[in-house]
């Protein structure tokens, strides 16, 4: 089945509130180090725009997980397909995620994260479907709150397709 794409942020929208995301980082983090976690692979488009707007150091990893689901639902059982390269004991960590929707990923990635002594733990995403929430999850820099709707872009896919668009869209079956 063919599907469109309709803008919801434009690429121009998606930057300035990348940037002021960034600015809010920045005083936030104010004499430390940010380690920046992103979630692959939706979060790396905006980790990397994110990262090179924030004004003080940072250092960056990279996790992948696999939650376990029919493609457009995750359920909870999340697997970590490839895990961080550094400990992250001691460190200011700041999870860098596409969308929260459920929220059951994050919040069994926090959990666990947690468990590794990291000195803060904070989370970012770009997007925020709150209707959708089923587990509770604190997220602590939200760019976007959006309602609920399937979208593609700037990282996010639909089938793989549509990470490198560089707008958030909606999917609309035709
Ligand atoms: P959660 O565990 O239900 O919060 O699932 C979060 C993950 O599902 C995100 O990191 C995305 O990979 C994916 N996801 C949720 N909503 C969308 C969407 O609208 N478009 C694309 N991917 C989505
Ligand atoms: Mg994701």
């Amino acid at each position: 089945m063919a599907e469109k794409i309709s803008v919801l942020l434009s690429e121009e929208e998606v930057d300035k509130k990348i940037r002021e995301l960034a600015g809010q980082i920045t005083g936030d983090y104010a004499g430390k180090m940010p380690h920046l976690i992103c979630i692959l692979k939706g979060g790396v488009f905006f980790m990397t725009e994110l990262s090179k707007h924030i004004e003080i150091p940072v250092t960056i990893d990279f996790m992948s997980v696999s939650s376990y689901g029919d493609g457009t639902e995750s359920s909870g059982r999340v697997r970590i397909v490839k895990d961080l390269d550094e400990s992250i004991e001691g460190r200011d960590v700041l999870i860098v995620e596409d969308i929260i929707d459920s929220g059951r990923t994050l919040s069994y990635l926090m959990e666990m994260l947690k468990n590794r002594k990291p000195a803060s733990l904070k989370l970012c995403t770009l997007l925020d479907k709150p209707e959708r929430r089923v587990t509770q999850v604190t997220v602590d820099y939200v760019g976007f709150r959006i309602p609920d709707e399937f979208v593609v872009g700037y990282g996010l896919d639909y089938k793989q397709m549509y990470r490198n668009l560089p707008y958030i869209g909606a999917v609309v079956q035709e």
